[in-house]
């Protein structure tokens, strides 16, 4: 499913900017780019007002996905996220950085990204926004961290940015997808293999030795690391 404005050739870069979390909740759903790469949460929620798209994942019959089908301010202010939810929104892109007049059944005027803007900032959760560098965006999310990634969209090479309202984070919910590009991806996941392989090849009592030096020089990494685990 790919979607104007879709997230096919950047989910990696903004699933490096997450931080740990138990709920998903990507309220402008499309063709779900970062919905379909990033591990799961414990639940993942999926909101878009077309229902197009949502008959399209509906289709899919992916139980790990609840969807909702309306407009995600209206959902977000119904159904407020706990604290420990992620929130990412790619709302159609704004009207005036938009290079085609038209792209999707549902379209935003400047008044719905304002309201959409007011909901999120409203927010208790951590929170990523998306679209075309734009000042409107900058002015309203003041304060806000934003890191600027490339994007590859029908109309060609453009320059994006993802709006937080925290820090990037060391710690990630996925780090399956860490790197800049394909290339620094495959050398550190061949890297990390390689470490686990060494671990894997030593006697349990070595093993256990060296997580314990670990855990003496990393404490509040492992912590962190191992909350994963804790459901
Ligand atoms: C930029 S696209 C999302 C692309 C998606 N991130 C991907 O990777 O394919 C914007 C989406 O917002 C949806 N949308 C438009 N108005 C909406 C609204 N009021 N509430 C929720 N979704 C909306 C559109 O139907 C479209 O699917």
């Amino acid at each position: 499913m790919a979607y104007p404005g879709g997230k096919g050739r950047a989910y990696q870069r903004l699933i490096n900017l997450m931080p740990p979390h138990d709920v998903f909740i990507e309220t402008h759903l499309g063709g779900g780019a970062v919905m379909l790469h990033k591990r799961r949460a414990s639940r993942n929620v999926g909101v878009d007002a077309d229902d197009a798209v949502i008959a399209r994942w509906r289709a899919r019959a992916d139980p790990t996905v609840e969807l909702f089908h309306g407009d995600a301010a209206d959902y977000l202010t119904r159904y407020p996220p706990v604290p420990t939810a992620l929130v990412f929104s790619d709302p159609p892109y704004w009207p005036g950085s938009r290079r085609r007049a038209r792209c999707y059944s549902c379209d935003y005027t400047e008044d719905q990204h304002h309201r959409l803007l007011d909901v999120l900032k409203g927010l208790s959760c951590p929170v990523m926004v998306t679209g075309y560098a734009s000042e409107e965006y900058d002015v309203a999310l003041d304060g806000w961290h934003a890191t600027e990634y490339p994007n590859c969209t029908q109309t060609g090479l453009v320059t994006e940015k993802a709006w937080t309202n925290f820090e990037p984070p060391v710690v990630l919910h996925d780090y399956d997808h860490l790197g800049m590009d394909f290339r620094e991806r495959e050398a550190l996941r061949r890297r990390r293999k390689s470490h686990v392989k060494k671990l894997q090849r030593a006697t349990a009592m070595e093993r256990n030795a060296i997580f314990a030096d670990l855990a003496d020089a990393f404490p509040d990494e492992l912590k962190l690391a191992a909350r994963r685990f804790d459901r």
